[in-house]
């Protein structure tokens, strides 16, 4: 049995979701709020407003067990609390590299003066370096329990599409804290986990693990898709050169898939929003090559682009394009920065006739870009096609039959954006097979 902590969580996107619903099933007493009531009544009738394998059950069964509960009132997520989690998003601010740090703001602002006894706050959010001090001041200063409240900063390492895994197997926690009494709650609230690994350190240290941990995965993205051009240059093929590197067991084959390159709401934003903050820090110097890695990222979008209008003779106008996958990754609904939403729109303004299929992203793609024509199969969406661009790697269009396909579309032609097919299979079957980075 877990130490009977009461824990709340603060903003149930994809974060709060997972972290409340995998908590209750952890055995805690768990509220979940939100200042979006809409969510919250949702929520509540056990419905999840993202498509994440394996949590909406974990949802169900914990609102079922009573163990799991929704708000939209501070005052009651105050009273209940002894470990408050704050998991709400630091998007990137509008025209800018900076991250948004407003939310996590209003939280301190709504939740502080009902703070009247000992409690810790633990923020998880992804979060420019010194917010946390900054943070923990504001809530002594508002509370009525003044220095009673602590802060405690614990990022969050969780990937969409594995978001339960992750929170219930992390392979590390990392504990920002200034108090042995916070460390210990944090402790025993993990303690049901087992052994992980754990990092008990700083503030500082514990906000900039999370930031340079989603810098190194996106540089060793941008790093194979830098190869990739020059394998372009060369006639060389990436796939094989990132196998061959992938046995190197200190570089490792995890992140250097070559391709259409990394989006969604996490990577792209916080390699702006390090570059911002260490400018600030008057450190930005040593972060410039993120500048690049950004650069590399972006150029695979215009070079997929360039490969399909290659294949339809050089001009998109009067051209019919099947495109398959709208998220930005597999296993997700997620359309934040989709580097394939990106591809399929300059398309479509160049003048291509676009059609998109996504086995659960075409809801949110249809609201994001009403202007694509959208296919609820894989069929409908290379029906009579020029050409078909793979650019989200489900399993769906892994195993898809090349002849079968073949029958729908009017030309041969595919760009696999993600070097998910097998060349070979595909050019015996007829198809002008193209992918980056490969002959
Ligand atoms: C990322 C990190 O992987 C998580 O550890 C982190 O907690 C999370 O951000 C966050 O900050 O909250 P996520 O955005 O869910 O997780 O997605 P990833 O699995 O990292 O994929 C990011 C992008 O990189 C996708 O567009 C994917 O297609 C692309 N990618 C990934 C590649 O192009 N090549 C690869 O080899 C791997």
């Amino acid at each position: 049995m877990p130490v009977p902590y009461r824990l709340t969580v603060l903003g149930t996107g994809y974060l709060g979701a997972t972290h409340a619903a995998c908590m209750a099933e952890l055995g805690f007493e768990v509220l979940g709020l939100d200042v979006d009531a809409g969510k919250i009544e949702r929520l509540m009738r056990g419905e999840l407003p993202i498509h994440e394998p394996g949590l909406e059950e974990l949802l169900r069964r914990n609102l079922a067990s009573g163990r799991l509960r929704f708000t939209t009132s501070y005052q009651e997520a105050a009273e209940f609390g002894d470990v408050h989690f704050v998991c709400v998003g630091t998007p990137q601010k509008k025209g800018e590299y900076a991250a948004d740090v407003s939310y996590l703001d209003a939280v301190v602002d709504s939740l502080a003066p009902y703070l009247d006894r000992e409690c810790l706050v633990v923020g998880k959010s992804t979060v420019p370096v010194g917010t946390a001090e900054r943070l923990a001041e504001k809530l002594v200063r508002l509370a009525p329990a003044g220095s009673q409240v602590e802060l405690a900063w614990n990022p969050e390492f969780l990937r969409e599409g594995f978001a339960v895994q992750d929170t219930l197997k992390p392979d590390r926690i990392v504990l920002g804290v200034t108090s042995e009494r916070a460390e210990k709650v944090l402790r025993d609230v993990y303690a049901p986990l087992g052994d992980i690994p754990m990092v008990v350190t700083d503030y500082p240290t514990a906000e900039l693990v999370k930031s340079a941990a989603n810098a190194f995965l996106a540089t060793k993205i941008s790093f194979i898709n830098a190869m990739a051009e020059v394998c372009e240059a060369s006639h060389a093929d990436v796939k094989q050169l990132s196998l061959a590197l992938s046995f190197d067991e200190r570089i490792g084959g995890k992140f250097l898939n070559p391709g259409l390159g990394f989006g969604g709401g996490c990577l792209p934003k916080d390699i702006r929003a390090f570059m911002a903050r260490a400018g600030e820090l008057g450190a930005d110097q040593a972060l410039t090559f993120l500048r690049e890695v950004d650069a590399i990222n972006m150029r695979r979008r215009a070079r997929m682009v360039d490969l399909a209008r290659g294949l339809v003779g050089g001009s998109f106008h009067g051209c019919t394009v099947g495109v398959l996958g709208a998220a930005f990754k597999p296993n997700s609904d997620d359309i934040r920065d989709s580097p394939a939403l990106d591809v399929a729109v300059t398309i479509s303004q160049s003048g291509g006739r676009v059609t998109v299929y996504d086995p659960v992203a075409l809801d949110n793609a249809r609201r994001a870009h009403p202007s694509l024509g959208y296919a609820d199969s894989v069929t409908g969406a290379v029906s009579g096609a020029d050409v078909v661009l793979l650019l989200t790697e489900w399993q769906e269009f892994v195993l898809l039959d090349p002849e079968e396909l073949g029958q729908a579309v009017r030309t041969r032609n595919i760009v696999d954006g993600r070097n998910a097919l097998d060349a070979e299979t595909w050019r015996a079957a007829g198809w002008n097979y193209r992918a980056l980075g490969r002959p």
